[in-house]
């Protein structure tokens, strides 16, 4: 009999951290329902005390999701755990998780405490979020770097108080797989009460080791790993959640435990977060990369039309690949739209935004005959990102571009309620469109990055573009979609200007 190892998911906290991976409450909805599809143990919904509307991305969360436990994050302090009970309150499974740091240079630089008043601070912290459920995690942050006797130690008090799991996390990427087995396997030997909670790894990606620290973990004695979908957070990202269970099912015969999760969810819901976040999965990623199954040497592909299993460990469909089906067409009915909206897990509230979502998909299903899941999440994306009151709103765009003249272009935007047009030219008509509307809005903004993907395959297929802007401190990406790529790009930028100007500064938990 396996043990269950839990899959702990925090693409909605330490995702979000990741530079302009900032989602909508809506968006972030749909990622965890997604999540809870895929049967995803523990949802870590985000950081309630961070800013208003990351605690009302958690509330809302709570309240509509039913099987999986959802999660708060809260440092170790009294009003943080509240804002995290709060936010928890409605789910039917929920979880406080709260963190203090036990490193050297973190207690003495970051937080000047001695490390007395660490462990006395997290002992209250476990009774603090006791009052609001049983079920409270405890993080020891930058643990890799701490000393194995304090760690000990401060383990020992809030197992003591009532911590039910204990997360080792490696919070700045710098332990080696054997080594993170070890400090496990001595903690879970050393430290009293050690087998009445789950030992649990959070892993960061900063020397590419974090599948491999967390899976040595799991042979020493891990029954929880902290994850993300495509490896997003921090820096160089967390451990990716599909490599993780991948990688203990494909080798059951090396790993004794198995998770719950339902892997035909997993390219659905790499793509899924993948267009929210404007993070474009590497062809080469491995399971969830477009590369992952393709077999491109002769040799290989002939081995394959022999017998599969001669280059492939795993099979695609059993990850989600060919997942892409076709869903909806130009003479689908609203009904069959909303029932695939549902399926899908995006929910529409009223009749009104019912009318205009469907309005968007009729235009699409016009010049695109084939409507894809993939799609429908850009269609609803955009749609989330269009309301009235957004300041900037693009009323339309004209394009020239000829063989031996500068191409130019011409937009019209709508400024706070204001129409203004201009027009310019530049190197191609993306770089002439950007300067248009630069010339209108004199954002100041620095492009960071400008990516194209095609959402789907065929040449109608619409093009998916991130617009990655930075402006003092503030970096935020800006998604947009359509069958012609300038007009993609467009909304692009301005969807990264409309977040840089709703501002909604947040606190980030590390700092
Ligand atoms: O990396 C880290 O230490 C964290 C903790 C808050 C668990 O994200
Ligand atoms: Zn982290």
């Amino acid at each position: 009999m396996k043990d269950t190892l839990i899959i702990f998911d925090t693409t909605l906290r330490d995702g979000e951290q990741s530079p302009g991976a900032s989602m909508t409450q809506e968006e972030k909805l749909r990622i965890a329902r997604q999540l809870e599809r895929m049967r995803v143990d523990v949802i870590e919904a985000g950081f309630p005390a961070a800013s208003p509307g990351d605690f009302e991305a958690v509330r809302t969360i709570a309240a509509a999701i039913r099987e999986s436990t959802v999660c708060g994050l809260s440092r170790a302090n009294e009003n943080d755990i509240a804002r995290a009970g709060e936010a928890v309150a409605p789910a039917a499974k929920k979880r406080i998780h709260t963190f203090i740091a036990t490193s050297p240079i973190h207690m003495e630089k970051k937080l000047r405490m001695s490390p007395a008043q660490v462990i006395e601070q997290a002992v209250k912290a476990i009774g603090w979020a006791r009052e609001y459920t049983d079920d409270v995690e405890f993080s020891a942050e930058d643990a890799g770097r701490s000393e194995i006797d304090f760690l000990a130690r401060i383990f020992e008090a809030v197992i003591r108080a009532g911590a039910k799991t204990i997360n080792v996390p490696d919070t700045v990427g710098y332990n080696i797989p054997g080594q993170y087995a070890a400090t496990l396997r001595a903690l879970i030997e050393k430290v009293p009460g050690a087998d009445k909670v789950i030992w649990s790894v959070h892993c960061h990606n900063d020397l590419g080791l974090a599948v491999a620290n967390s899976l040595a973990a799991v042979s020493a004695g891990a029954r929880q790993v902290e994850c993300t979908i495509n490896g997003l957070g921090e820096r160089a990202g967390n451990a990716s959640l599909e490599e993780i269970v991948m990688a203990v099912r494909t080798r059951a015969d090396v790993f004794p435990v198995r998770t719950r999760i339902d892997t035909t969810q997993i390219v659905p819901a790499s793509r899924l977060v993948s267009q929210i976040t404007g993070y474009p999965v590497q062809p080469n990623k491995a399971i969830v990369g477009a590369n992952a199954f393709a077999h491109e040497s002769g040799i290989h592909q002939d081995g394959v039309l022999k017998h599969r299993e001669t280059y492939e460990i795993m099979r695609a469909e059993d990850v989600g690949w060919g997942a892409n089906k076709l869903v909806l067409g130009k003479h689908s009915g609203r009904t069959a739209f909303r029932a695939r909206l549902r399926e899908i897990g995006i929910e529409i509230g009223s009749e009104e935004q019912l009318n205009a979502a469907f309005a968007r998909f009729k235009e699409l299903a016009d010049k695109k005959h084939e409507i894809f899941d993939e799609d429908l999440h850009a269609l609803m994306s955009d749609e989330a990102a269009a309301p009235e009151q957004e300041h900037f709103r693009l009323l339309s765009t004209r394009f020239h571009s000829e063989t031996g003249e500068r191409p130019q272009a011409e937009i019209v935007l709508s400024m706070g309620g204001k129409e203004t047009r201009s027009h310019a030219t530049g190197s191609g008509p993306v770089d002439a469109a950007f300067k248009a509307i630069e010339a209108i809005t004199r954002s100041g903004g620095q492009l960071l990055l400008y990516s194209v993907n095609a959402i789907t395959t065929g040449t109608d297929a619409q093009g998916e573009v991130t617009v990655r802007l930075a402006r003092g401190e503030r970096i935020v990406n800006g998604q947009g979609a359509d069958t012609d790529i300038v007009v993609a790009s467009v909304k692009a930028y301005l969807n990264a200007l409309n977040k840089l100007h709703a501002g909604g500064e947040k606190l980030n938990p590390q700092l």
